[in-house]
């Protein structure tokens, strides 16, 4: 992901989430060390996947597919090339935290090997209040 992605990626962003994330904090993401990773077709971005790594551990902080692109196998084909980054930088351990209300999520992700670990109580904004994130990892 580069800056001129910015306005593609947050698009896509506002599409996915009520209550998502900034541009500027988007921003912060590339100009950071953390991974930041765009998936194009046709050299329109379709998705992007952002994670942080340290240490021996991997936390995906976002991960998004163009509501247009989603249900062919997209999400799946980013989220193996993400676990590749990990594996790259030799973690061992790959976090993340997921909104109870997505259940599409939620079945990649049980489907990709990753277990419940807990839950983190009104984590996540939504228009007309809070909801729980579900905590889940897998290890690489
Ligand atoms: C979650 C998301 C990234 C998945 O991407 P996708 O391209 O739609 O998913 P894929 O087509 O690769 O499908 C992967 C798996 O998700 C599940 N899935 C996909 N569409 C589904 C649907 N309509 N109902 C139930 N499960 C579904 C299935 O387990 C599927 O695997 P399978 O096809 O082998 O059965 C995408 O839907 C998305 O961006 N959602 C909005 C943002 C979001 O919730 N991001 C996650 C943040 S933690």
């Amino acid at each position: 992901m580069r800056l001129s992605d910015l306005d593609e990626v947050m698009r896509i962003e506002k599409k996915s989430y009520p209550i998502g994330w900034s541009k500027s904090v988007m921003r912060d993401c590339i100009k950071s060390d953390y991974h930041t990773i765009v998936l194009k077709k046709d050299k329109q971005v379709i998705g992007f996947g952002i994670i942080m790594t340290a240490l021996d551990e991997a936390h995906l902080l976002n991960m998004c597919i163009d509501s247009d692109f989603q249900g062919k196998g997209y999400g799946r084909k980013l989220l193996k090339y993400l676990k590749n980054i990990c594996l790259c930088n030799h973690c061992k351990i790959f976090l993340l935290e997921v909104r109870e209300s997505s259940l599409v999520a939620q079945s990649l992700y049980k489907s990709f090997g990753f277990k419940q670990i807990g839950l983190r109580k009104n984590y996540y904004k939504k228009p007309n209040g809070r909801e729980h994130a579900i905590v889940m990892n897998k290890s690489l």
